[in-house]
């Protein structure tokens, strides 16, 4: 399978703070406290979102360069159906045996400013396996490596703007943002946008996470609609008997309905 997106920006590395929980969320209550004060409704994660300590490190401090788009699409890949395998949507068969863990299926529709289907859009998932570790060496957290499990893989959305992925329900992991920092079950998602200029990478969530509260990256999305707009829902129709639970989450690219996007990717 040729990977495009590198696993490698999860999770996070920075030194570990010795901040604990409850001081982390007395930030998160405080600025959410001055959020509802404030009368802006915000619907994108915020640059700067000091709870969410390596943040304040990467967001930019001057304006960005403007690339020429039109320069950069003559060099762009081009993807057709021949360039993505449909057995790249299952993230369940890579290998000999079967992964541990809740077998699901995620699927919805990539959908415009204006509700209409983006058809053939590439979109790419990574995510921790069900034991909640990462494949790749800098997890190094004490949860099993599940040799069954890479936890990558992509797909086009078909006419109608509907992706769907077969994969194992992920789960919550430690990292290093504050001491006894957990972050709440997520897949990484990378869409293409309508040129290549707009890659966008967010997170889709799970319906009832305990962990929502605590999670600075989560709360970094002021807005609870905005944040609404990330969980995926439980859907039994998508849900199949014998084999495998199912969730809906729509994307939405453009438009005051818009999905929050990450501006460069979050490294947790
Ligand atoms: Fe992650």
């Amino acid at each position: 399978m040729t990977q495009i997106i590198s696993p490698d920006t999860d999770p996070d590395t920075h030194a570990g703070s010795t901040a604990t929980q409850a001081d982390v969320s007395a930030e998160i209550a405080a600025i959410s406290r001055a959020y509802a004060e404030g009368g802006t409704i915000e619907t994108q994660p915020r640059l700067d979102y000091p709870p969410y300590r390596s943040s304040v490190l990467r967001h930019p401090t001057k304006d960005l360069h403007h690339a020429d788009p039109e320069g950069i699409e003559l060099w762009a890949p081009v993807f057709g159906h021949q360039d993505v395998d449909p057995l790249e949507a299952d993230l369940t068969i890579q290998h000999r045996g079967e992964p541990v863990g809740e077998r699901m299926v995620v699927t919805g529709r990539v959908l415009d400013g204006d509700g209409r289907p983006v058809r053939h859009q590439l979109v790419e998932i990574w995510q921790a396996n069900a034991g909640g570790r990462y494949i790749h060496k800098r997890d190094q957290h004490p949860a099993a490596i599940d040799p069954n499990f890479t936890g990558v893989g992509r797909c086009l959305t078909d006419a109608d703007g509907t992706y769907a992925l077969t994969t194992i329900k992920p789960g919550p992991y430690p990292w290093k943002n504050h001491r006894n920092a957990w972050r709440p079950a997520h897949i990484h998602f990378s869409l293409f946008g309508t040129d290549f200029t707009q890659r966008m990478i967010t997170q889709m969530y799970f319906p009832g996470d305990p962990l929502f509260a605590l999670d600075p990256i989560y709360q970094a999305i002021t807005d609870q609609a905005a944040r609404d707009r990330l969980v995926a829902t439980y859907d039994h129709d998508v849900t199949t008997p014998e084999w495998s639970t199912g969730y809906r989450w729509d994307i939405v690219l453009t438009g005051s309905q818009r999905t929050p996007m990450e501006e460069d990717g979050s490294d947790a």
